[in-house]
């Protein structure tokens, strides 16, 4: 385990200049090799299939001929990849990879074991539910209930989050069918349709078990089938309710942060939701979850009777890496249960933002506090309120974090916890091959691919986070300190293009960020519309990346439009600053938006002012060479 991190950050990565390019390819031959000597020790009198005169055959000689050749043209065209390990790049969330994963990846591909089943890969499906206890345990649930694993990434993790919500809210009216069914007097059978909706989360799984335990599995398992969302289907489920209840409630709704990132949309459609039942929540000035005006939402909510599903708050906004104070927003439901009668699911994307719990995490796993990690960052960050929000990931029904995202791994990795891990239940499906056998067999609990939504998935991908957190661990002195710098760059960045003199253009800054993503707009005295504004900069942006495709930019950024009514009020210090329109004429530009330009800065190095080139000022002045060209471009069109 690290002692001293700064020296091991060293260690961590290949290198911009492929620095470690020695150790990389040492531990990748010894992976190659040991998997050679496996082959070649099991059952070795089994004999070789593949004979040394096979390999002077013409036909073989072809064969690799054409390998080597093919490769060899592989390899060129990668050399027109995004070349994300590079100090220059500041573009979409990724970075370098940790040479652990490489390592992890590699090695264990070779094997190819498929986490869909631990008969399939025994090894990698248990490296997956450590690599999933180990982020539990940094976000701080219980480790004796949470349950979690690793997906293709933060859009199937949210997918599942979401879909076990609903099978946990829907769960009393599944229950209180199936016990009137049964005869079972349980409490639920009269309850109004409303109340069954607004049971707690923990309540709602302790009716799971109460229902199992009162009658014969068989006959659970019928009258569930009978009564189940997931086995009827919306279509028909609204009918039977409305009928049964006598009480047609209006559709349930998801909240979300203005800021979420899209695939909620895309997850509200897959799931019959429908996109109209996502219900954004307005920003404050630093473009997080506005508590107040999620309580206002979720009362008005109340008086229409219209349930909420899920409220999705954000840990690192896609945008601009803004932290959701989740302490409020659980403060919210709270109140909301005692003043209204109301629940919903509490969920965190912290896909992008999870890993930077490990900046609150000492060696020993217990809490730092924010003074504390202001003291070892140097800097006048995180804010006590961000600490607050972070350790409230704890308390969140489930959280998703991408391991491919801030965990510097590999694609494809992301992950879903959820806080309490009987909701797994919920979504179970039994293949008629690869029977496990009884539901509460332990070897069930490995067979991944009866609780997801995936099947076959890399179980590479599993051993690539694993062998990453055993060299980074999830506190101060692996994650933590990575991330930690990550900031420090993206402040000084900040600050930097804060104060740059550009001649006659000016920089607009968004807030601070709360991790370490810069959002940005630059004018000029000529431009005095929304319009040419937002044309100026996206000119500037497509100078700054790969997107034109004929030319490689000096520094590649990304850019975002921020669009009303999502960004409504969080931009108004934004329009202030620029001056080519008031609030209410942005608002009524509708579409148009404003294109903000966007740096992320996952790399590390960025904080360090050492011995190469210093890409603070190397960028700021690459965006006043690439402002005047862009106004000179418009000036000409
Ligand atoms: C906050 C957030 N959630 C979810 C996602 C989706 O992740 P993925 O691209 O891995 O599906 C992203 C991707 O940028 C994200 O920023």
């Amino acid at each position: 385990m690290p002692t001293n991190p700064h020296d091991a950050l060293r260690a961590w990565f290949l290198g911009p200049r492929a620095e470690n390019a020695e150790l990389l390819e040492r531990l990748v031959i010894e992976s190659l090799r040991d998997h050679v000597f496996w082959r070649r020790n099991y059952h070795p009198e089994d004999g070789v299939v593949i004979r040394e005169v096979d390999k002077r055959q013409e036909g073989y000689e072809e064969a690799v001929a054409t390998l080597t050749q093919e490769l060899m043209g592989l390899l060129a065209e990668l050399k027109r990849d995004v070349p994300v390990f590079s100090g220059r790049y500041k573009g979409h969330m990724i970075g370098e990879q940790t040479i652990a994963s490489q390592v992890g990846y590699f090695a264990t591909m070779l094997y190819n074991p498929n986490n869909v089943a631990f008969e399939i890969a025994p090894v990698t499906t248990r490296l997956e539910l450590e690599v999933a206890a180990q982020l539990a345990r940094m976000i701080g649930y219980d480790p004796a209930r949470h349950w979690g694993h690793l997906t293709s990434g933060g859009t199937l993790a949210n997918f599942e989050a979401l879909w076990l919500a609903r099978g946990v809210r829907y769960l009393p009216v599944a229950v209180a069918g199936a016990a009137a069914e049964l005869g079972l007097d349980l409490p639920v059978v009269s309850m109004s349709l409303w109340e069954l909706l607004n049971i707690p989360g923990p309540a709602t799984l302790d009716l799971w078990d109460t229902l199992w335990a009162a009658a014969p599995r068989a006959d659970v398992r019928r009258a569930l089938a009978n009564h189940s969302l997931a086995a009827i289907g919306y279509q028909e489920y609204s009918r039977r309710l409305a009928l049964a209840y006598g009480d047609p409630l209006p559709a349930g709704v998801v909240l979300v942060a203005a800021t979420a990132h899209y695939s909620w949309e895309k997850i509200v459609r897959a799931l019959g939701i429908g996109s109209n039942q996502l219900v954004y929540v307005p920003l404050d000035q630093h473009f997080r979850m506005d508590p107040d005006a999620l309580w206002r939402q979720v009362r008005e909510l109340a008086r229409h009777r219209q349930s909420v599903l899920a409220c999705v708050s954000v840990c690192g906004t896609t945008e601009e890496s803004a932290v959701d104070r989740l302490d409020q927003v659980l403060e919210v439901r709270a109140r909301a249960e005692r003043e209204l009668g109301v629940t919903f699911h509490v969920h965190s994307d912290a896909c992008y933002g999870g890993y930077a719990a490990a900046v609150t995490r000492r060696a020993d796993g217990t809490r730092r506090s924010g003074e504390e990690i202001r003291a070892g960052v140097g800097l006048d960050w995180p804010s006590d309120d961000w600490v607050r929000a972070v350790a409230a990931l704890g308390e969140a029904d489930s959280v998703t974090v991408d391991p491919h995202k801030m965990g510097y791994v590999p694609y494809s990795a992301g992950a879903i916890l959820v806080r309490d891990g009987r909701a797994r239940q919920l979504v179970a499906t039994d293949p008629p091959y690869l029977s496990p056998g009884e539901p509460d067999a332990s070897d069930t609990e490995r067979f991944l691919g009866r609780y997801i939504l995936e099947g076959s998935k890399p179980g590479a991908a599993a051993a690539a986070v694993w062998l990453s957190h055993k060299v980074l661990p999830l506190d101060q002195r692996g994650y933590g300190y990575l991330i930690e710098q990550t900031a420090v760059g993206a402040r000084g960045l900040h600050a930097a293009l804060d104060g740059a003199k550009l001649g006659p253009f000016r920089t607009v800054m968004l807030p601070l960020p709360d991790i370490n993503i810069v959002c940005w707009v630059v004018t000029h005295p000529a431009l005095t519309t929304l319009a040419a504004l937002n044309g100026f900069n996206e000119r500037i942006y497509l100078r700054m990346s790969l997107a034109r495709g004929d030319s490689v930019p000096e520094y590649i950024i990304t850019r975002t439009r921020l669009q009303t009514p999502m960004y409504d009020g969080a931009v108004d210090p934004v329009l202030a600053g620029l001056g080519v329109c008031t609030p209410d004429q942005w608002r009524a530009a509708g579409a148009e938006g404003l294109v903000v330009l966007r740096a992320t800065v996952m790399d590390p190095f960025l904080a360090e002012r050492g011995p190469a080139r210093d890409h603070i000022t190397g960028l700021v002045a690459a965006l006043g060479r690439a402002a005047e060209a862009s106004l000179k471009a418009g000036q000409a069109g």
